[in-house]
């Protein structure tokens, strides 16, 4: 996918992941639109439960040069054992997590399919962040492995949905990535995550989840799947 003057939405920007996805996008010629819940620098202030403002931003993306990628890097990750789980904890795991994912899937796929498509008869791509979870969920992961499941899931059915607007959609299941969402963990428990992972022995860096992303953008073959990227992780079950 030709990154001249074509415009990128990256959701989840301001931190981690897609912080990581929004820089690389750019390095490689992309005017990117970072939308997040948080507010800072460059971010484009939004919540992906709100189709409006997910809207928004992509239009915002598309008036800078026609939309070619879209990352849904946007979630939240709550523990807590079945039973005694706080359903509301469910709630708002499914809703930023799938909802979400799907409203920014759904989108960018209308937007991308307004547009001319490349030489290849390609639009755009669409890249969501499942997990590793949605295989291997760990005592704790059962709203987040179910969310992060059904995001694998709709993979294929999208990327099939799309094929003929030339749009494909891809999954990417991370492993154990050093982002602030494990930075709240002490140290300990950090260096004990890290040692479970097989090689390289410690946590993945938010560079090469990103590199994965350049690697899907830049290959028309790579579609329909949830790649898993977990330096060959199996989690057990705590
Ligand atoms: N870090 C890991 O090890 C890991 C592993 C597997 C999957 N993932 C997934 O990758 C994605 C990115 O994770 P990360 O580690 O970078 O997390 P992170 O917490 O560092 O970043 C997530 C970002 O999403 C934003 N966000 C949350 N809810 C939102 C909403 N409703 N609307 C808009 N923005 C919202 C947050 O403000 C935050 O900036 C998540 O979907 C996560 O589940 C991460």
């Amino acid at each position: 996918m030709d990154a001249v003057e074509a415009s990128a939405l990256v959701t989840g920007a301001a931190s981690g992941l897609g912080a990581a996805t929004a820089t690389r996008l750019e390095r490689d010629g992309f005017t990117v639109v970072r939308l997040d819940r948080v507010a800072g620098v460059g971010i484009v202030a939004g919540d992906v439960t709100r189709p409006d403002e997910v809207r928004a931003a992509i239009e915002t993306a598309a008036a800078a040069g026609p939309l070619r990628v879209a990352v849904a890097c946007a979630g939240i990750a709550g523990v807590s054992r079945l039973v005694g789980h706080d359903l509301d904890l469910l709630r708002r795991t499914i809703e930023v997590n799938v909802f979400g994912t799907f409203t920014t899937l759904q989108a960018a796929a209308e937007t991308m399919a307004r547009q001319e498509p490349d030489l290849d008869g390609q639009r755009g791509v669409i890249i969501l962040a499942s997990s590793i979870a949605a295989y291997d969920g760990q005592i704790g992961q059962v709203a987040y492995s179910a969310s992060k499941g059904a995001v694998a899931a709709l993979v294929l059915p999208a990327a099939r949905d799309l094929a003929r607007a030339g749009i494909r959609v891809v999954g990417i299941a991370p492993g154990i990535f050093d982002t602030p969402l494990l930075a709240g963990l002490p140290e300990p428990a950090r260096a004990a995550l890290a040692a479970t992972v097989p090689n390289p022995p410690r946590l993945g860096r938010p560079e090469e989840f990103a590199a994965l992303v350049a690697a899907i953008v830049a290959n028309p073959m790579l579609n329909g799947d949830t790649i898993r990227l977990d330096a060959a992780l199996r989690m057990g079950p705590r």
